[in-house]
């Protein structure tokens, strides 16, 4: 039987909720992509990085980088985790920040995540503060869409964890074989 790992990377909680969806949906082990080290990762088919995104940098990524040469003939995906709308180009942009050299082959996914500031570290709070500030001076094509919405509605607190922000992921791993 076909068996599926989860690498998880989630700061706030959303990325874990996802990779937690993940495993009701699609039968796999999570485990913290920190750990990566320590995983066995011959026992398994098919291993797919959830991560949030955090300054364009896609969590996680690093140690997928370092496992790389245990994932040979694996089939491998990574589904990001943002407050930025879906947005195609933007997915493309991550993709192509995040998965350089040999990773560059693997498909991406995207799930909308969470905002929320009272929860977030004092260095987190103090970056995005720092963004939106910045955000203020930026015209319209050079900032980000998820800066755009937080300048405008700064004090708010958002959800957009869905699990049907899965399916494209999910029509994958049941449209492929591993
Ligand atoms: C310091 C910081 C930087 C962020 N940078 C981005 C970003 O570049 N793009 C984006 O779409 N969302 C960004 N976000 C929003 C997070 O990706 C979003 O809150 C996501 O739900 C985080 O996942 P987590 O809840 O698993 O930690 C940022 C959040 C923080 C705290």
């Amino acid at each position: 039987m076909e068996k599926n790992l989860v690498l998880c990377r989630s700061k706030y909680g959303s990325a874990q909720r996802y990779a937690d969806m993940l495993r009701e949906e699609y039968s796999c082990d999570v485990e913290d992509a920190k750990n990566c080290k320590r995983i066995d990762f011959s026992s398994y088919d098919t291993v797919i990085l959830v991560g949030g995104v955090y300054a364009g940098a896609i969590a996680g990524m690093k140690n997928l980088k370092n496992s790389f040469h245990a994932l040979t003939g694996k089939r491998v995906a990574v589904f990001c985790v943002g407050a930025s709308p879906y947005d195609p180009e933007n997915i493309e942009h991550l993709k192509k920040n995040n998965l350089t050299g040999p990773l560059a082959d693997i498909p991406i996914f995207y799930g909308r995540g969470a905002w929320d500031e009272s929860r977030m570290s004092f260095s987190d709070r103090a970056m995005c503060w720092i963004f939106k500030k910045l955000a203020v001076h930026l015209n319209d094509t050079s900032c980000e869409p998820w800066l755009k919405e937080l300048v405008m509605s700064p004090d708010k607190k958002y959800d957009w964890v869905e699990r049907k922000n899965l399916m494209p992921l999910l029509n994958f791993l049941h449209e492929t074989k591993p």
